[in-house]
């Protein structure tokens, strides 16, 4: 059992590699002392250090590692111990071919890289199962050691014989018989019939790569997979009696696995946060950046952690851009502000050599405090110590977005009605930075996630319904929320099988709608939306769209805007429908943001649900925390220039510069 308790700070800290230092002791102990004037109270240590700690098979060497912490301790430093799975030491795979992965088309990788282990490999997880007990038992009392963190950014598959079989035992129990798996697929099309699992191969560009229901079985088979291999990684700390909480490190938008379903393993979620600043609008990348914290923390309702950031630079984007004065902090305070009870940083100390050289750190190579970076980290550093008491404060939301791995797997990897691309992710972050815009703080859940906490609930393209959804959302509706359908939504069940009788599945008499016919536009092409008259919404202008367009029949719904151009001119765009005592909107088509501002603004007005703050100008956004007894507010700017944003009387201004405007790049943080 985890001793999940809450730390009373903010973690502040981020990875640490003295095992390619030991040669240096001046730099190690030079570190600890510009750690601590930048007020560093957490570092992770070990992500990558097997082969300094297992040099050769059976022979451990964990002196240097215990005499870190210790002096880390000491200094006030406590240590989050990573097991050391990301990357193996040569002699193992020299030993052991079978840890190495095979790729699709069925060649097996020689050693190199790291994350690329085989997860099913029963000599793998014997290594890995050796190497995190001795950790554990070294450390499991040490006072130091505060959190466990599991292997690093899993992800990737292996197709080797041994997760063939695994595939095909996984399969077997999930179908039991052959003619469900036949079924389920619907394998009669093309002739490909199974006669028996045996015959089942994973996905390959050289076999099968367009059976859908045997790709989307293999994307929850290799979740399946890692988890249970995460999973072992954490039942050898827990027999050997560690009871530190684990978390493992998630990546932003990684599509490789199902988060949902690893987070119900760990006691705390957190992830690394790399946001390219430079490629759009900063405060775009903000809502960007913004929707992943919310996702995170909506893994498990619960405070999360942002395990890495860059303080600077980031070395493998396309542009290596530089954050400019104010972003870290603000990046810091952006975590925070959207649940994350820490701020760590890739890495404190540059690495001299190797792939991460170029890499933005705390410490660069020229190894001293007066580097503007090192002054904005000891800047953070000091106001999350003085904002201590906000670490037992959640963020709570009225709003939720849903967006779902499993549907999203399959819905991509369908052929029609738009292969040139659907523009998924865009299509919740429309949705999610219009609740944003509108000063609300907004949950990411999946249809697993109850539903009855929320006022307003945006289904974007929600291609799969399973586990359920449909009901949910009836009774959601039923009893009051309001719902937000688009396009494409309830089109297949849980085995990718096309719904027959209508669609949106389940949901025809909630939105009081058929769709019938779905037109692709080619890129550049587009289509307007127009508002249908006097609408209750009081929706004025006309809005371009693109990429796809819903073509329903209206069946007890009415339309608020329509089609302007082709054959469907006219046509229902944005419809509406009073189902029981709750609403439910369905938009049509993919429309510019801009709709989805004016729509949610004027949804949550009709609604009355309070903001955070009234006016929230351009460029600002907003978000907050509920402590026990009062209100946590975070103003932040994401532009260069100052911005006038009015604040409630008597609020209390716990951090920040605040006259009336907030400064450009910087975050203004009360309590009421
Ligand atoms: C990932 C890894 C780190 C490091 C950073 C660099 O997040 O987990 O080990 O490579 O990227 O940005
Ligand atoms: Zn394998």
């Amino acid at each position: 059992m985890a001793n999940q308790s809450i730390p009373e700070k903010f973690i502040y800290g981020g990875d640490y590699n003295p095992e390619q230092w030991l040669d240096y002791p001046d730099i190690l102990d030079r570190d600890i002392e510009l750690m601590k004037k930048a007020r560093i109270n957490a570092v992770t240590l070990g992500v990558f250090s097997w082969s300094v700690l297992e040099p050769e098979e059976g022979e451990f060497h964990f002196e240097w590692l215990e005499e870190i912490v210790e002096r880390l301790y000491e200094n006030g430093i406590r240590t989050i111990l990573a097991t050391p799975s990301g990357a193996r030491p040569r002699w193992l795979a020299e030993k052991y071919p079978e840890v190495l992965r095979v790729n699709q088309n069925r060649g097996r990788n020689l050693y190199g890289d790291r994350h690329n282990h085989c997860y099913t490999s029963p000599v793998y997880r014997e290594k890995v199962w050796t190497i995190n007990q001795k950790l554990a038992e070294t450390f499991k009392d040490h006072p130091a050691v505060i959190m466990w963190h599991i292997s690093n950014e899993y992800g990737g598959d292996c197709h080797c014989p041994l997760c063939q079989e695994a595939f095909r035992k996984w399969l077997e129990s999930r179908y039991q018989n052959i003619d469900a798996l036949n079924h389920a697929w619907w394998t009669a099309f093309w002739s490909h019939t199974y006669n028996s699992f045996l015959q089942v191969e994973s996905p390959s560009p050289i076999g099968d790569d367009g059976l859908h229901g045997l790709n989307l079985d293999w994307m929850r088979f290799v979740t399946a997979q890692t988890t249970d291999f995460m999973c072992h990684e954490i039942q050898a700390l827990r027999e050997t009696g560690a009871c530190q909480p684990v978390t493992a490190n998630f990546m932003e938008d990684f599509t490789g696995l199902d988060y949902y379903e690893m987070a119900k393993h760990l006691d705390i979620v957190s992830w690394d946060s790399y946001p390219m600043w430079h490629r759009r609008e900063y405060i775009q990348t903000a809502y960007k950046t913004g929707m992943q914290h919310d996702l995170m923390r909506s893994l498990k309702q619960k405070p999360f952690l942002m395990m890495e950031s860059c303080p600077s630079g980031v070395n493998w984007q396309d542009v290596s851009s530089l954050k400019k004065p104010g972003i870290l902090t603000n990046s810091c305070l952006h975590a925070i502000a959207h649940g994350a009870n820490s701020a760590q940083f890739f890495q404190i100390r540059q690495s001299r050599g190797g792939f991460e050289k170029f890499h933005g750190a705390v410490i660069d190579h020229y190894g001293k405090e007066d580097t503007r970076v090192f002054r904005e980290v000891a800047e953070t550093g000091k106001i999350l110590e003085s904002l201590a008491k906000i670490t037992n404060s959640r963020v709570e939301a009225s709003v939720a977005v849903l967006c779902d791995m499993e549907s999203r797997w399959a819905m991509e990897n369908a052929r029609g009605p738009r292969n040139k691309g659907l523009f998924y992710h865009d299509a919740v972050l429309k949705s999610y930075q219009a609740f944003r815009k509108s000063g609300l703080n907004v949950d990411v859940i999946n249809v697993e996630q109850p539903l009855e906490r929320y006022k307003v609930i945006a289904v974007p393209m929600l291609y799969m319904f399973r586990a359920g959804i449909e009901e949910k959302l009836e009774d959601f509706v039923k009893n009051g929320g309001t719902l937000v359908m688009t396009y494409w939504s309830g089109i297949v069940d849980e085995t990718d099988l096309c719904y027959l009788g209508g669609t949106p599945h389940g949901l025809m008499d909630v939105l009081g709608l058929r769709s019938q016919e779905i037109d692709g536009l080619a890129d550049g092409e587009v289509n307007h939306l127009l508002p249908a008259g006097e609408n209750v919404l009081h929706l004025k202008d006309s809005y371009v769209c693109s990429h796809l367009c819903d073509l329903v029949q209206l069946r007890g719904a009415r339309a608020l805007m329509t089609y302007g151009d082709n054959f469907y001119k006219g046509y229902p765009a944005l419809t509406v429908h009073e189902y029981g005592k709750g609403l439910a909107y369905y938009i049509c088509a993919d429309a510019e943001n801009r709709f989805y501002d004016d729509l949610y603004q004027a949804i949550i007005t009709r609604q009355h649900i309070h903001p955070i703050l009234d006016a929230i100008p351009e460029g600002i956004e907003v978000s907050s925390r509920n402590g026990e007894t009062c209100e946590y507010v975070f103003i932040q700017n994401f532009t260069n220039a100052p911005i006038p944003v009015a604040i409630p009387d008597g609020a209390k201004i716990l951090a920040g510069d605040y006259a009336g405007t907030v400064q450009g790049y910087s975050t203004v943080i009360f309590q009421r």
